[in-house]
C-alpha cells in the first residue's frame, strides 16, 4: 500500500511514521509527504529521510477546487491508498474527502470529541481538566471528526507546564499514529460507517 502523509508545519509525526515504516514496523510500499507551506519544517524532515514531497501553496491557485484537483492528480499518479493527515492545518473540502472514503486519517491532541481546534492541548490545560490525550481517527466533513480509530489518556499532573504537557501528549502521538496506520494497513480496522 502506498501511503501519503499530509503536514503544514513542524512535522515530527511525520518522521515517527517515515521512521516506523523503515523499521519495516509499518507495510508501506512507498512513502509520500504533502505539504501546503513552502516554509514549513517538515520540508527538511522529508529531504534528510528521502521522501518525495508534493509542495502545493493555496495561494498557487485561484480557487481551492484548483488546488485541491491538483493535489488530488498527484496522489492518483502515487497510486495512494491512505491519506494520513499529521499537522495539516487546512480543511479538506467535503468532495475531497468523498473521492477517500475511509481512506484518511488525522491525528488530533485531544480525547475527541472534547477541545477540538488548532489549541487542543493549550484548551484542556488552561480548562483544568483532569486528562487529556491523543485521537487517531477517520476524516470526514466536519473539523476533528469521524469514527475513532485509537484513543489513549494523557493525565495532566499538578507539576505540569504547558510545555511539559506538550511534550508528553506529542510523544504518545508517535506511539498512536504509526500503531493506527499499521491496524489500517494490516485489514485489521472495520471499515463501517464512519
Ligand atoms: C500534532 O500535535 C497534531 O495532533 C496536531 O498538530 C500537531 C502537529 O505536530 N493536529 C491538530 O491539532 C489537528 N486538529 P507535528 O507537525 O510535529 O506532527
Amino acid at each position: 500500500m502506498n501511503l501519503a502523509v499530509f503536514a503544514s508545519g513542524n512535522g515530527s509525526n511525520f518522521s515517527a511514521i517515515v521512521k516506523a515504516i523503515k523499521q519495516g514496523k509499518i507495510k508501506a510500499r512507498s512513502v509520500i509527504l504533502v505539504c501546503d507551506n513552502p516554509g514549513a519544517f517538515v520540508l527538511k524532515r522529508a529531504q534528510k529521510s528521502k521522501v518525495k514531497v508534493i509542495l502545493a501553496s493555496r495561494q498557487d491557485f485561484s480557487s481551492r477546487k484548483d488546488f485541491e484537483a491538483a493535489i488530488i492528480q498527484r496522489l492518483k499518479y502515487y497510486k495512494i491508498d491512505l491519506i494520513a493527515l499529521a499537522g495539516f492545518m487546512r480543511m479538506l473540502s467535503p468532495d475531497f474527502v468523498k473521492k477517500y472514503p475511509n481512506r484518511i486519517l488525522n491525528i488530533h491532541p485531544s480525547l475527541l470529541p472534547a477541545f477540538k481546534g488548532s489549541h487542543a492541548i493549550k484548551d484542556a490545560f488552561e480548562n483544568k481538566v483532569p486528562f487529556t490525550g491523543v485521537t487517531v481517527h477517520f476524516v470526514d466533513e466536519k473539523m476533528d471528526h469521524g469514527r475513532v480509530i485509537l484513543q489513549e489518556k494523557v493525565g495532566i499532573k499538578v507539576k505540569d507546564n504547558l510545555t511539559s504537557l506538550e511534550k508528553r501528549i506529542h510523544s504518545k502521538e508517535h506511539k498512536l499514529y504509526p500503531q493506527a496506520i499499521k491496524l489500517f494497513f494490516s485489514g485489521k480496522i472495520k471499515i463501517g460507517k464512519s
